[in-house]
């Protein structure tokens, strides 16, 4: 989590810094700060608590700067507070840095070398730029040789920028596990944890890579190892479309991201079809997937929950078993790995720290492996030895809406060209049902009144819910449980609809909201006796139901699609639902309180 920036050049380093942390908020903003100086070292330091905003209001426009380093936090060590904000200073405040990632040993270096400091942070960043002045002042070295000799001292994950007031025309960077990029445009050079956050400016990268050290100046950046060897690496062109990271003419990035579900499914199926048509994949992938005997799915949050409904499709269509596994559990509850096992990743940031975590552990074990990110140049999409984007477009607001519908049709896909492989499957359906949905999700996109309506008269005064559904509804109803709390605030659990009577149905009160997810033929009437006993015990049952199986009382009808694939179509009227929800309740809700985009500790 957090994001960090730097400029140098000639321009007024104060703006664009903080437009670039705005772009970086997904990243965190529970508190950001600007450090910004001038060949005069004329310097200053600003920090607020909260959003970009709040420190926009407190940076002095008056000041003239045209370097300076930015960090918008997610708070790990040390609560969310003004001290705690970056950047940090050394004693003598001639050093200041930002750092993304955890400092893991920070307690030991403090003991070996800083012991005499007050620290003024509660932060495991401040050490590092304290342990910079220490080497520049008791051993006398220079400003890179004490940067390096600090870096090396780290253990954990680091993305790093620090400038040295004494020589203002310079940036450090450093980083090892957290990204970090660098860009250069006429007469200025940036750094970024994103190109998100400097596109506006500058498409020239270049990434920097574990343990490698960046030296930056308006004109140069030079790259080189912990020893000091010179690295070469040319500029990459980034292809992101700065209008695409814009909100337009939408309310919220989230508002704008529901509604671009429909044109992504066509991207999709578009960028897997082959000069002949017909969806496929890299033989590499598909030979290394026909030639496992258990998949594995490895995931967290949405991004999980995405995976649920993938295991259904990947047994179904390709007849191959799929087991589910929650990131954060699968390193300590290692399941019983059978011979020949292949292993899938979803992540729309392709960063999160426990699903890297559990893809180290299976580059580890040496079983191949598959990652399905959003995010291109990703870690992930570099460590698994095979990638598949999603092409969802960036996805700035935190809570994830496309990028769980992009997952879904990717697994499909993988599951038709692996079918049709392996013989599971006879025929090709794909390419039509999925224009089916995208239609179905237009025509629920193109009349939101209904749900409007039930969001602010039903759902956002309560102080609970509940979403019930059985098979595919059950996984929907676990993702629409996490958007309508996490955007809402409202406590709500996802259950498996037989379920509820085994305990929780002491929950439900007079008036509590369930919602029923009906698009499955076989235990549809199965899910309405379900909804029925929480009625019978004052529930206020809402019903989302696919046409043919829906009933006059019915609050949303969804439109009628491959049953394979209702959860792509029943999952946009609980987005939806969530979304206004938040809005009612005054709630941000493209940074919903205590979240971050990229959980990458
Ligand atoms: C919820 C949400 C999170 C992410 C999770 C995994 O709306 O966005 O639950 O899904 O943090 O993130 P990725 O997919 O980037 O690995």
């Amino acid at each position: 989590m957090c994001g960090i920036v730097g400029y140098i050049g000639t321009r007024d380093a104060k703006d664009i810094l903080l437009n670039g942390l705005e772009k970086l908020e997904y990243r965190g903003y529970d508190s950001a700060g600007i450090f910004v100086t001038n060949e005069e070292k004329d310097s200053h330091l600003f920090k607020a608590e909260g959003h970009i905003s709040a420190l926009r209001e407190k940076v002095d426009d008056s000041v003239k700067a045209n370097s300076g380093i930015g960090h918008t936090r997610w708070a790990t060590h040390g609560e969310p507070s003004v001290r705690n904000a970056h950047p940090h200073q050394s004693e003598s405040k001639r050093f200041s840095i930002v750092h993304n990632g955890v400092i893991e040993n920070y307690q030991e270096i403090k003991d070996a070398y800083l012991d005499d400091y007050e620290l003024i942070s509660e932060t495991d960043t401040e050490i590092i730029v304290q342990l910079v002045e220490w080497f520049v002042e008791t051993e006398d070295m220079t400003t890179l040789d004490a940067f390096k000799r600090a870096i090396v001292a780290l253990e954990g994950s680091y993305a790093i920028a620090l400038i040295d007031n004494e020589n203002p025309d310079v940036i450090y960077a450093a980083k090892d596990k957290s990204p970090l990029l660098l860009g250069k445009g006429d007469g200025f050079t940036v750094i970024c944890s994103d190109a998100i956050a400097m596109v506006k400016e500058t498409d020239q990268f270049i990434e920097l890579k574990d343990k490698e050290v960046a030296i930056l100046t308006k004109d140069s950046i030079t790259i080189e190892d912990f020893s000091g060897e010179k690295i070469d690496r040319a500029f990459y062109t980034s292809d992101l479309d700065s209008d695409a990271i814009e909100k337009g003419e939408f309310p919220s990035y989230l508002a704008k991201e529901i509604s671009e579900q429909p044109s992504v499914i066509r991207k999709i199926v578009q960028k897997y079809q082959n000069d002949k048509g017909e969806l496929s994949l890299s033989p590499d992938i598909t030979d290394s997937i026909l030639d496992s005997d258990r998949i594995y799915i490895v995931a967290a949050g949405t991004s999980y929950n995405a995976g649920l409904v993938g295991k259904n499709l990947i047994e179904t269509i390709a007849r191959i078993p799929v087991e589910v596994h929650v990131s954060s559990e699968f390193a300590y509850h290692t399941p019983l790995i059978p011979k020949k096992p292949f292993f899938l990743f979803l992540s729309q940031s392709g960063e999160t720290a426990d699903t890297r975590q559990a893809l180290a552990l299976v580059n580890e074990w040496e079983y191949p492996s598959l990652s399905l990110t959003n995010v291109p140049g990703s870690a992930m999409t570099r460590e698994a030895s095979f990638n598949l984007s999603l092409h969802a477009g960036p996805e700035i607001s935190v809570p994830s809406t496309k990028s769980y519908t992009a997952h879904i049709a990717v697994l499909a896909i993988l599951s038709e060209v692996i079918g049709l492989k392996n013989g599971s499957l006879k025929e090709a359906f794909l390419i039509e049902e999925l224009e089916t949905v995208a239609d179905a999700m237009q025509r629920i996109l193109d009349h939101t009144e209904a749900i409007e309506q039930l969001s602010t008269e039903v759902l956002s005064y309560s102080s609970h819910a509940f979403y019930l559904g059985r098979g595919l509804d059950y996984f929907v109803a676990l993702e629409a449980a996490m958007k309508l709390k996490g955007i809402s605030y409202i406590p709500t659990e996802g259950f498996p609809a037989g379920e509820m009577k085994h305990g929780t149905i002491a929950l439900i009160e007079e008036g509590t909201p369930v919602i029923g997810l009906v698009t499955e033929e076989p235990v549809a009437r199965r899910t309405r006796n379900n909804l029925q006993e929480t009625k019978t015990r004052g529930a206020h049952v809402l019903t989302i139901a696919m046409e043919g199986l829906d009933q006059p009382d019915d609050n949303v009808v969804i439109p009628k699609v491959n049953p394979l694939l209702s959860p792509l179509v029943s999952v946009i009227p609980t987005q939806l639902l969530a979304y206004y929800c938040g809005l009612h309740r005054g709630n941000d809700v493209d940074k919903p309180r205590n979240l971050a985009k990229s959980v990458t500790v």
